[in-house]
């Protein structure tokens, strides 16, 4: 982000204040009073949630509390009724996606469900960002990098002249990933990308998530169930609950908050198998 700033060093103040990046640098995702309202549902209200820069934080709550609906008011797919997003400094609301481009082209996503598009390879799939915002980039260039981005994913090259629908479950997430990392991207959205997976599978996508943010700067906003992955790499957690974030911190900060929701979902016996599994796998590192 420095380097973003100096580029900028000749302008007159205030003329590039949309793209300058968030001065003190350390939140990335900023939510103020955050409102979504459809018809009679209101899904949000008074939300409040920041980001820091090179953490990944875990997005929980009951199903159909808004998490998809947070992560798409964020990215700006959705305009929420009320208050106020900002990404790397630059305000999402009430933009329109091309005058979000400058902050789009800055982070990658991999939806719920993955959302490749069935009618193209997956390396097709992997160069449609690279298209968008490289559209003189040549076939051969394109070829290069999206191979490079699925061995990134823990996926053979051979992989991108595969079909979504010849793929297994495990490699659509990681074709996903693939695609979302297409950018190089500083900040990268992940809903649910473990949900679907087995044990294994899981976990091996955990690890390639923390690999990939330790060895790419990244910040990861990581939308879960799955509490293994909780435990295993989020750094900080936020609790959805009555239309806003009622708690925000590492688990043990969490274990504390007196709250039923938070209480049952860490301390029932899913969350302490996967507390278990967590301290044991900590063991074994250490051993
Ligand atoms: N475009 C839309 N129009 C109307 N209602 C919507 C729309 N998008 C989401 N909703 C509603 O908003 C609520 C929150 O949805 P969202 O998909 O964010 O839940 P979620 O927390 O991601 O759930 P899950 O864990 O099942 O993925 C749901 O009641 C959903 O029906
Ligand atoms: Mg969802």
């Amino acid at each position: 982000m420095a380097d973003d700033l100096d580029e900028l060093g000749d302008l007159e103040h205030g003329e590039a204040l949309e793209e300058v990046p968030d001065p003190d640098g350390d939140v990335v995702i900023r939510v103020r009073g955050l409102k979504n309202q459809f018809g009679e549902q209101v899904v949000h209200e008074g939300l409040n949630l920041d980001v820091r820069r090179g953490e990944i934080l875990g997005v929980v709550g009951g199903s159909g509390t808004g998490k998809s609906v947070l992560m798409r008011s964020i990215i700006g797919l959705q305009q929420p009724t009320a208050g106020e997003v900002s990404v790397f400094g630059a305000p999402m609301v009430g933009r329109s996606e091309e005058e979000a481009r400058g902050v789009r082209r800055s982070w990658g996503i991999l939806f719920q469900g993955g959302a490749l598009f069935s009618t193209l390879t997956v390396a097709e799939n992997v160069q449609v960002p690279l298209r968008e915002f490289y559209p003189r980039m040549g076939q051969k260039l394109l070829d290069e990098i999206s191979g490079y981005k699925l061995v990134m994913s823990g996926l053979d090259p051979s992989a991108g002249e595969k079909y979504p629908n010849e793929l297994s479950g495990g490699m659509k997430k990681r074709a996903g990933l693939a695609r979302a990392l297409a950018l190089d991207p500083d900040l990268l959205f992940l809903d649910e990308p473990t949900a679907g997976l087995d044990p294994i599978g899981a976990a091996a996508f955990d690890e390639l998530t923390r690999g990939l943010k330790e060895r790419l700067g990244l910040t990861v906003f990581l939308i879960t169930h799955d509490l293994d992955t909780l435990y295993a790499i989020c750094d900080r957690v936020a609790v959805l609950a009555d239309k806003k974030v009622i708690a925000v911190g590492t688990i043990d900060e969490l274990l504390r908050v007196d709250n039923a929701w938070i209480q049952e979902y860490f301390t029932g016996p899913r969350g302490r198998a996967a507390e278990h599994s967590a301290e044991q796998a900590h063991q074994e590192q250490a051993a």
